[in-house]
């Protein structure tokens, strides 16, 4: 039986800001933003965006009534919960109108949580056939302002549905997957921007990038002339271009050729919205999807997940037949194209705006976000979602 994915949706905030602004106001060259870490635009989440609401935006576009009655799994892939106890899935749920007869729940393991959500949802429709899952990652990347990680930041959310005889990407069985015990990324509950060692970080990826192809190579004999493209996680689209080129010399001129014009093509949209942790290497396979108009139907595609601390996982997936009538090309561009830019002091007051800690209420400004799906409050410590297609 053939399992993956069935449909898949993405949302980004409406703000964002130019990294070459960004470059000038922290007085570094605009190219060190825009070549060396490859990085023009980053999504700004407004206090009305939460990873709640970023992957509600995100799902809405996709889930059907069909959907709606069949999912019966729900697994939210985040690193920036908003909650230690409720898993951020039970909003969603909520706020799609699902099928109270269904599983949710959250997963967390830096950025390889949605990956770690795949697989399971694999399993579960293995043993489910008739089974819809609902894969959800979603984050907001932050390290703070005036930190050497703040250009690496983003916000947004891609949403899957997992089935048999998907319509878009079957995931094949074999993968290879490594967890070590490091500390290149982490951020302690007290906090709310993470804690990085950058340079290690850009190490462990790479190594446990080279580790995982070794091995999936070993077990299944395919090498890069199997693959179409490889997707990468990518916490800025230079990292994931630093890990293909330790391993390019392993093919033939025209392999590093198509392998290396198809990674920038998988990197257009992280380009202009920035890490979105645990979503990026979705986001990045959806770039590719979206933008490499003659992908054919048959092709493989690698995909490398990485998620600091560390697990590591490198997996692959089929293009099926007519795929592309499942994309929603033209909504995504829309959403891209119809953001609005803000200035760095906007940028930095924006980040510096927090929701009350001490139960008191608030109403915030939904009007002034064209999301569907917004935080429109607090009240006695509990966040309030409202859904405007439908104010559920
Ligand atoms: N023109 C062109 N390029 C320039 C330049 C200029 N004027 N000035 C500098 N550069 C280049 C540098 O040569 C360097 O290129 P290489 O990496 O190819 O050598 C690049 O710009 C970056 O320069 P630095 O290494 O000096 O940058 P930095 O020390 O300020 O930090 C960073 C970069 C480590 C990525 C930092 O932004 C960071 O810590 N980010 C967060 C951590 C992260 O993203 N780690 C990635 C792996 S971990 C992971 O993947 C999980 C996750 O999502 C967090």
């Amino acid at each position: 039986m053939k399992i993956g994915i069935d449909k898949i949706g993405f949302y980004a905030p409406h703000l964002y800001v130019d990294m070459n602004n960004l470059a000038v106001a922290r007085n570094i060259e605009p190219e060190k933003f825009t070549i060396g870490i490859g990085q023009e635009k980053m999504a700004i989440a407004p206090i009305t965006q939460d990873p709640v609401t970023l992957a509600a935006n995100a799902a809405v576009e996709i889930v059907d009534d069909i959907d709606k009655e069949k999912i019966d799994f729900v697994i939210f892939g985040t690193e920036s919960g908003i909650d230690n106890s409720k898993s951020a899935g039970v909003y969603v749920h909520r706020l799609l109108g699902l099928n109270p007869r269904a599983r949710t729940i959250e997963l967390k393991q830096a950025c390889y949580g949605a990956t770690a959500a795949i697989q399971m949802a694999k399993g579960h429709i293995a043993l489910n056939p008739e089974s819809r899952v609902l894969v959800l990652a979603s984050d907001i990347a932050r390290y703070g302002l005036n930190t050497s990680g703040e250009s690496t930041q983003g916000a947004g959310a891609v949403a899957m549905v997992m089935s048999a005889d998907p319509k878009i990407m079957a995931l094949e069985d074999q993968s290879s997957y490594l967890t070590d015990d490091v500390m290149d990324f982490w951020r302690p509950v007290y906090s709310d921007t993470a804690f990085v060692d950058g340079k290690f970080s850009n190490e462990q990826y790479i190594l446990f990038f080279q580790k995982v192809w070794e091995e999936y190579k070993e077990k299944t004999g395919f090498g890069l002339a199997d693959f179409e493209a490889i997707c990468y996680h990518l916490p800025y689209t230079k990292m994931g271009l630093k890990a293909l080129r330790t391993v390019l010399e392993q093919g033939t001129e025209e392999d590093q050729e198509r392998l290396l014009a198809n990674y920038k093509i998988s990197t257009l949209y992280n380009r202009i919205v920035g890490n979105i942790y645990t979503g990026s290497l979705y986001l990045s396979l959806l770039s590719l999807l979206e933008l490499k108009e003659d992908l054919k139907d048959g092709s493989r595609i690698g995909l490398f997940s990485y998620g600091s601390g560390a697990v590591g996982e490198f997996f692959t997936g089929i293009m099926q037949p007519n795929y592309r009538a499942h994309l929603h090309v033209e909504r995504h561009t829309k959403v891209f194209e119809s953001r609005t830019e803000v200035t760095v002091p906007e940028y930095e007051a924006i980040f510096d705006k927090t929701l009350p800690v001490d139960g008191s209420t608030v109403e915030l400004d939904i009007h002034s976000d064209p999301a569907a799906i917004c935080l429109s409050g607090m009240k006695d410590n509990m966040r309030l979602y409202i859904n405007k297609l439908n104010s559920n």
